[in-house]
């Protein structure tokens, strides 16, 4: 381990990172799981405090970097969109420089990518991006260190991302394969397909011989001998004036255990960032029932790691912090 140049870096985007950077915090948040399971905290952020800025809703986010925080010693302060007027009483970098005076480190969850970016430029101190329009690198970290725990060499994984294939959720997992080296399919209807500029400029930054991308509209072309299946929900936060052109766009591509089944593998495990629409107990999904993206017998089913995904935030979120902030 220890190469660790990432102290007083941030993390904007996973592009951030050199691949080797990425596998040192995996490794990291795997000591620190590991550590955490005895009952063992590392307290090297003890005395410093954490900034959580909050301009769209989270609940896994936030769990994971508070819990993050106070298990390694530190404090950590929410802010809403309300509590601090972003954007609507003060300018992103007069509130930046605000914080970068007085904290030690801010998770910021915006809309524009450039917003985090402008907020990081006069912060001063480490930012890490917990999701914006364009990127979610701190839930990729935990969906790689979930790779990891379930395959004993993620180079070269197939992986299968299903749904919108142009947003956040897509866009960082095709920076993950570049990095890593996955085997990325994204299986999206072509009015939910990524910009193909994009991805070229983001497999110009491949680090592995063996990072693919590829974009379809075939199911079984996509899935295919794939390791992992890949759900995000069909409509993003900031476009649910867009709910039911995306559920016509994305009905047919529901993940079931007829559609897992075209992987031809046993042990093909099933992922997704969360929250889903699995079942039809949330006011969206009585509102919209065709909305649900991926089944409840997949969901809860034997292939299915969701939840590890879910506790990994935290473990992930904790190196990132750890290792930005002590070094
Ligand atoms: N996966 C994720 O970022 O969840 P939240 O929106 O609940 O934080
Ligand atoms: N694509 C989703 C991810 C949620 C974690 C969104 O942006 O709402």
């Amino acid at each position: 381990m220890a190469i660790s140049g990432l102290k007083g870096r941030n993390l904007l985007s996973l592009r951030d990172f050199s691949g080797a950077e990425i596998q040192e915090l995996l490794e990291k948040a795997e000591d620190l799981k590991s550590r955490a399971a005895q009952g063992q905290y590392v307290p090297a952020l003890s005395g410093k405090n954490i900034a959580l800025i909050f301009l769209k809703p989270s609940c896994r986010t936030r769990v994971s970097f508070v819990v993050a925080s106070t298990q390694s010693g530190a404090h950590p302060e929410i802010f809403n969109r309300e509590d601090i007027r972003f954007g609507i009483k003060e300018s992103v970098r007069d509130i930046a420089r605000v914080f970068g005076r007085v904290f030690d480190g801010v998770m910021f969850r915006g809309f524009e990518h450039a917003t985090v970016a402008e907020f990081a430029q006069y912060a001063g101190v480490p930012v890490w991006n917990g999701l914006c329009d364009s990127y979610h690198p701190t839930q990729v970290l935990a969906d790689l260190l979930t790779l990891r725990e379930n395959f004993d060499d993620i180079t070269g994984l197939p992986l299968t991302y299903v749904g919108d294939g142009r947003n956040n959720m897509a866009i960082t997992l095709t920076v993950a394969a570049a990095k890593l080296g996955l085997d990325l399919r994204i299986l999206a209807p072509e009015a939910l397909q990524p910009d193909p500029d994009l991805i070229a400029e983001i497999l110009d930054e491949r680090e592995s011989d063996q990072a693919r991308v590829s974009v379809t509209t075939s199911a079984a072309e996509a899935l295919a001998g794939s390791a992992c299946v890949y759900g995000d929900v069909w409509v993003s936060m900031g476009e649910e004036d867009q709910t039911q052109e995306r559920i016509d766009l994305l009905r047919d591509l529901k993940v079931t255990s007829e559609l897992m089944d075209l992987t031809g593998r046993k042990d093909t495990i099933y992922l997704h960032c969360l929250p889903a629409f699995h079942l039809l107990d949330t006011e969206t999904a009585i509102a919209h029932p065709d909305i649900r993206e991926v089944d409840d017998e997949v969901f809860e089913g034997a292939q299915s790691r969701v939840f590890d995904q879910s506790e990994n935030r935290m473990h992930t979120a904790k190196a990132l912090m750890q290792l930005t902030i002590a070094g």
